[in-house]
């Protein structure tokens, strides 16, 4: 009789847990369909949060992305990663970049004076976590000018072409939309056909002066999309490289072990020199 109750109590805890996982699926399920719906129905054709005739001029969208690149937003403890990528361009790179061939003194200016609680700094990590791609989106400082916003990017050499100076530019016109950025700007050479062919792919109204060029691109109000993919984008990168933290300490702590392993197997041969 006793054991009758015990195994009826039993079943009845299986049945909740079973209940309970089934639930949190479903949630999830939930979350994740309405996610996609969100995502099939809101295109850029929703209304905007702000006024809807500010967009009506839409400039044409150049092509999906085809490249899915996990970009982050960086803080302060990625400040020497920065300085470490900047410093690996090379001359030419730098004078593309800032206009000017920054030497490695005022590199470090330009990031120890990066605010990265007032502007917004992206990047791309390989997986031995070096910074391979940044771009930097640096918000007005005066108050009255603060729905414009400068973009500046590089990619080390070894990366080019892979679409990361591409992906880096969209995503900061997302994220300055979603912060009621109405004009996103950027200095270009005029040489710099890579950078030119980025802003006009975006739409943006490019103007030649001699050596120089000014792009700037009129941005859209944000939109319950362009909020639901930043957010999520971020939360994929931030997961990403957390896999990639731990993945490189194991190759890490693997490699160490493979070291101590050969140390301790090799024999010492009869013609080795004394230690
Ligand atoms: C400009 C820069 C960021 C481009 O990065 P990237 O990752 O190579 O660019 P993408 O792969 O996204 O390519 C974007 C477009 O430029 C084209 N492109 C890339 N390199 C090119 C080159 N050397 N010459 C001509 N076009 C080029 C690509 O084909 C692509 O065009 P498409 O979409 O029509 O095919 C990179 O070259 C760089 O870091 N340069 C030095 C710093 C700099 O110039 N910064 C810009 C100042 S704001």
């Amino acid at each position: 009789m006793c054991q009758t109750v015990k195994i009826q109590q039993l079943k009845a805890i299986f049945t909740l847990i079973r209940c309970f996982s089934l639930g949190k699926t479903l949630i999830v399920k939930n979350m994740f369909e309405t996610y996609t719906s969100a995502q099939a129905t809101m295109t850029d054709s929703t209304p905007p949060v702000g006024d809807p005739s500010f967009w009506a001029d839409l400039p044409p969208v150049h092509k999906p992305p085809t490249v899915i690149v996990p970009i982050r937003s960086l803080g302060e403890n990625h400040r020497s990663r920065i300085a470490d990528h900047l410093k690996a361009l090379d001359a030419n790179d730098r004078y593309f970049r800032f206009g000017f061939a920054a030497n490695d003194e005022q590199i470090d200016r330009y990031v120890d004076g990066l605010n990265f609680d007032r502007d917004e700094i992206f990047g791309v990590y390989n997986r031995h976590l070096k910074l391979i791609a940044m771009a930097h989106l640096a918000y007005a400082g005066d108050e009255r000018r603060s729905e414009c916003a400068e973009f500046g990017v590089s990619v080390l050499p070894h990366a080019r072409g892979r679409g990361f100076g591409q992906r880096l530019f969209e995503r900061a016109m997302m994220h300055a939309r979603n912060h009621g950025v109405h004009l996103m700007f950027l200095h270009v050479l005029s040489e710099n056909t890579a950078m030119l062919k980025i802003a006009r792919h975006a739409g943006a109204t490019v103007v030649r002066d001699g050596f120089e060029s000014e792009a700037h691109l009129v941005l859209p109000p944000a939109t319950l999309n362009t909020q639901m993919t930043e957010m999520l984008e971020e939360q994929l990168a931030q997961a990403n490289y957390q896999v990639k933290i731990q993945a490189k300490q194991f190759r890490d702590m693997l490699q160490s072990m493979q070291i101590g392993w050969r140390a301790a197997t090799s024999k010492p041969r009869d013609n080795d020199p004394p230690p």
